[in-house]
């Protein structure tokens, strides 16, 4: 990693009314993080906290510190920032080629296939964004595309009572700690990190780019497009001049559609007055550890009970003949389905008005600690420093694709991820429950990068600012 990583700090340390005291970090304690500081001597201000700096030698201190950039204000180098932002999001179709995921890339040959076809995607009428069903040639949905421009602060965004809301409530819309309108990079974020934690619960996500009549386009691009394709009907020779004759591509993720799933508020009614079987109520324990584990590390704030989806197959297979009267009960299956990931990633724990709860801790699931399954697919990943910071790359080469992508908020969005998995790590160590881990106080752990990766700084902070409303 060079000194331009997105992961050393683009920002000096924050002003003294956030974070007051000093400490030493050892290395073994940063991320991947062995292990965990002492917990904050009192905080003096509102929002203020401990900080912890590395590494071994406690002589050697961070950086000189300087006021952080606002988010809006400053983009450091190799930020294109809000310029590139409002740029048309024009990507050939060869885009949507993804030759390491052939299954992918064939969802995606056989969505743009229908496309030609003329079989359109299907608006989602739920949700604050314009999410789209998309089928394939035979009509049967495949994909989940959710469009970057029509995201809520998407300048495209079809929904009226969002539109409203933003126009007469500005401040009550939106989340502070949250980076604006980059919800399909934290979808496919999701599904980075899940993957990459082997946790298999969220359906695929990656950044493609769609085009279709069904999307929301300004009324100029219609009227090009409209333009062009009677160009190219009267006057073939100069229509066949255009880069492109159809609506331009929109970016957006693209979640690989999951059948048979329902709700998971719908599912876990039922199992309330229908429980399950001992054996399937541990695999549903199994993939509900998942689930935590994949918010947690995200930061999602937006996982309600209607954000996930479970399956429930209890299939009855009648094995032999009618004479013999056979009847073979096969195991049931239970997976869980973790869907609408944009809202995650924030550069900054919640500290305003709204808690964002995760809304699983109030289910009797979240009581339970940890198993040892999930220790073990999880713990060796998220403790070992070389595996985070490869996901922190693997996140920068992602993000860093979004027009209005900003190295210090970026910075910010990994320093929140990086605490996440501090906690996570010592509450799976220390045996906890899903409940006990999201009592333990929110850190950030900010990074100064060395030449040699085992030389780093981490700096470890306590936000102590609470939510105006929460619930614990
Ligand atoms: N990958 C998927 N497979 C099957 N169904 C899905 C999938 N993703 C979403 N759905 C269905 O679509 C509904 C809406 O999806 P989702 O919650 O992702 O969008 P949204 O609420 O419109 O998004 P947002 O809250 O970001 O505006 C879900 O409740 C679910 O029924
Ligand atoms: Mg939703």
């Amino acid at each position: 990693m060079d000194e331009t990583s997105p992961l050393r700090s683009p920002l000096q340390p924050p002003p003294d009314t956030y974070f007051s005291t000093a400490a030493v970090l050892p290395p073994a304690s940063a991320p991947g993080f062995g292990v965990r500081c002492a917990a904050p001597s009192p905080a003096p201000t509102p929002g203020s906290g401990v900080r912890v700096l590395g590494p071994a030698s406690s002589s050697v201190a961070a950086p000189a510190p300087a006021p952080p950039p606002s988010a809006s204000s400053v983009s450091p180098p190799g930020s294109p920032g809000s310029v590139r932002e409002r740029q048309p999001l024009l990507g050939p179709r060869s885009l949507n080629d993804f030759p390491e995921e052939p299954e992918f890339a064939e969802v995606m040959r056989r969505a743009e296939q229908a496309q030609e076809m003329g079989i359109h995607p299907q608006r989602i009428s739920q949700g604050s964004s314009g999410s789209y069903f998309i089928p394939d040639p035979a009509g049967k949905f495949i994909g989940v595309f959710k469009p970057k421009n029509e995201e809520p602060y998407g300048h495209l965004n079809p929904k009226w009572t969002k539109w409203l809301q933003k126009l007469c409530c500005p401040c009550c819309f939106g989340r502070d700690c949250l980076v604006l309108n980059q919800g399909y990079l934290s979808e496919a974020g999701a599904s980075l990190v899940d993957q990459k934690l082997g946790l298999n619960i969220v359906p695929r996500t990656k950044v493609v780019y769609l085009a279709s009549e069904t999307f929301n386009y300004s009324a100029i691009d219609r009227v090009k497009s409209r333009g062009k394709k009677l160009a190219l009907e009267k006057v073939p020779k100069v229509g066949q001049r255009f880069h492109r004759i159809g609506l331009p591509p929109k970016v957006g993720s693209f979640q690989l559609f999951v059948e048979g799933y329902k709700d998971a508020d719908y599912w876990l009614r039922r199992f309330e007055a229908e429980p399950l079987p001992e054996k399937t109520n541990r695999q549903l324990q199994l993939q509900f550890e998942r689930l935590v584990v994949l918010d947690y590390i995200i930061r999602n704030t937006d996982r309600g009970n209607d954000n996930w989806l479970i399956k429930y197959d209890c299939p009855m297979d009648s094995g032999g003949s009618k004479e013999n009267d056979w009847v073979v009960v096969k195991e049931p299956v239970i997976k869980i389905a973790a869907i609408d990931n944009g809202l995650a990633f924030p550069l900054k724990h919640p500290d305003s008005w709204r808690a964002y709860p995760f809304y699983w801790a109030w289910l009797p699931q979240a009581k339970i600690p940890f198993s040892q399954e999930i220790k073990d697919l999880v713990l060796p990943k998220i403790s070992d420093p070389n595996f985070v910071k490869d996901l922190e790359e693997d996140l920068y080469e992602l993000f860093k694709k979004d027009p209005g992508f900003d190295r210090g908020q970026f910075y910010k969005q990994i320093s929140v991820m990086r605490g996440q998995i501090l906690n996570l790590t010592q509450a799976l160590k220390d045996g906890k429950s899903p409940l006990l881990l999201i009592h333990i106080p929110p850190v950030i752990v900010e990074t100064t990068r060395s030449h040699h990766r085992s030389n780093d700084l981490y700096t470890q902070s306590f936000q102590s600012r609470k939510p105006f409303f929460t619930w614990w």
